[in-house]
């Protein structure tokens, strides 16, 4: 079995129905299958903030909460989902994958006009990825994959104009760690290539 010098971070972001799930289990399968340890988390968590910040977009209460309290909902959410599951994987040198990370806050609160000094700066104590793979996808075929999400009043976070705003500020974030990638290829293409870099990322860490 391959053993890291230190865990490794990679979080998967993008609209949704870009296909993050789909790729991040692809990508464990295919990690685990070559020997290495995986532990993989989803944001928002199934944790109390997890569970309150559902409850707001499931009764379409979203609107009760200002941008800005939304956003720390969120950072809340993730406070538990580093010090429950992502630190102490990452403190046993193992490889964590996470669904959606500080990136959807920027995205997705900012979209909605919260500010991105604030949250950037709430988000600020929180690891840092190694690889950030961004899935770009149009937010008309996002939504398209997701029969479920079409009656947008089910759930404020899909309708189309947002998305659009939030796939603009995806797109647009400096951040250095992130590997933008077409979400508009099969999901096998878009598998190797996001294997074929975390690979090369984690073959620098193998000891
Ligand atoms: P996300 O987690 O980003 O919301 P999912 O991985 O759940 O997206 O994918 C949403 C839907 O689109 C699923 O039904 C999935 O099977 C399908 N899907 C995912 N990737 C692709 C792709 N590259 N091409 C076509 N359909 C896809
Ligand atoms: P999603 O991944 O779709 O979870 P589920 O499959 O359980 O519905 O996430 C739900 C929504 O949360 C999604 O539309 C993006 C949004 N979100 C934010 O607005 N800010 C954040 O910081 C995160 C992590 C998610």
């Amino acid at each position: 079995m391959p053993q890291l010098n230190r865990g490794i971070f990679i979080v998967l972001e993008g609209i949704d129905g870009a296909g993050k799930t789909t790729q991040l289990d692809l990508l464990r399968q295919n990690l685990e299958d070559r020997g290495f340890s995986v532990v993989l988390s989803k944001e928002p968590t199934n944790g109390t903030w997890g569970q309150h910040i559902r409850k707001l977009y499931v009764n379409d209460e979203r609107m009760k909460v200002t941008a800005d309290e939304e956003a720390e909902l969120f950072v809340r959410d993730r406070a538990e989902d580093v010090a429950l599951t992502i630190q102490p994987a990452l403190d046993q040198k193992k490889i964590v994958i996470v669904d959606r990370y500080f990136y959807s806050n920027l995205a997705y609160q900012g979209a909605r006009g919260a500010s991105m000094d604030l949250i950037r700066e709430h988000n600020a104590c929180f690891p840092v990825p190694d690889l950030v793979f961004l899935i770009d996808l149009d937010p008309q075929l996002g939504t398209f994959r997701i029969q479920k999400y079409r009656d947008e009043s089910t759930n404020a976070f899909e309708k189309y104009e947002e998305l659009q705003k939030v796939r603009q500020i995806f797109n647009t974030l400096p951040d250095r760690n992130i590997i933008k990638i077409t979400g508009n290829k099969s999901i096998e293409d878009i598998q190797h290539t996001i294997l074929e870099l975390a690979l090369d990322y984690i073959s620098q860490i193998v000891l």
